[in-house]
């Protein structure tokens, strides 16, 4: 019987862990979503071993076989729309993406971002939370719009900053959060329950005041 769950392909440049939780979410029947391929632009990644042993396509398309960063988005969604899905999943995929890769998934790219956006957008979100003295950091789900780690935000999960923190161990923690925030909100998107509309997000067709929190 062919599958009615929405299809997902999922870029990611590293270890994976992220997708990891996506693979293990959709062994349940009930999950509305499954994954057709993962992409990576790097070769030798974790997350390529994890999709592998999962059974599901692979596909590298790296960055360092194109001259510019238009013919790299260009590549990169001609691959993804070879499996023609019905949300494109940025897990811990770094790269800075082109307008015109951007517009072409609008309202349907999800990605995760190690901050309680909109608090530290790019690298090492971890420390500026422990430098900036905050007592809480955590983790955003967010629609994808053109400027880097923003959009319409989904969800968050918040973890306490401890005294000595380090960024390793504040990030560690922070994962085990995303592993559940990130599941939830692909869920909550490919079944309708969430939606965008006008860079509004609603949940079961009342829009939110915020992100909803785990
Ligand atoms: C995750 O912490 C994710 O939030 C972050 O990269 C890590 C990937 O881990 N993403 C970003 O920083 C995006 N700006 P994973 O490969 O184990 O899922």
């Amino acid at each position: 019987m062919p599958s009615t769950r929405c299809a997902l392909v999922v870029l990611i440049s590293g270890s994976g862990s992220n997708l990891q939780a996506i693979i293990d979410a959709q062994k349940n029947p009930d999950f509305p979503a499954e994954i057709s391929a993962v992409i990576s632009n790097k070769t030798g990644v974790k997350g390529l071993e994890r999709a592998s042993k999962a059974g599901i396509a692979t596909e590298i398309v790296s960055h360092r076989d194109y001259p510019n960063r238009e013919i790299y988005d260009a590549e990169l969604a001609r691959v993804i729309d070879r499996y023609n899905p019905c949300l494109v999943i940025l897990a811990g995929f770094m790269r800075i993406l082109t307008d015109d890769f951007v517009n072409r998934y609008a309202g349907r790219m999800l990605n995760i971002h190690p901050s309680l956006l909109p608090k530290y957008k790019g690298l090492n979100t971890h420390q500026q939370a422990i430098d900036a003295g905050d007592r809480e950091h955590g983790a955003t789900v967010h629609f994808v719009t053109p400027d880097l780690d923003s959009g319409p935000l989904i969800i968050q999960a918040r973890v306490a900053v401890l005294e000595d923190d380090t960024a390793d161990a504040l990030a560690a923690r922070v994962l085990e959060k995303e592993h559940i925030i990130y599941p939830r909100a692909i869920s909550q998107v490919a079944s309708g329950h969430v939606t965008l509309a006008n860079e509004v997000v609603s949940l079961n067709g009342e829009p939110l005041s915020g992100p909803q929190q785990l």
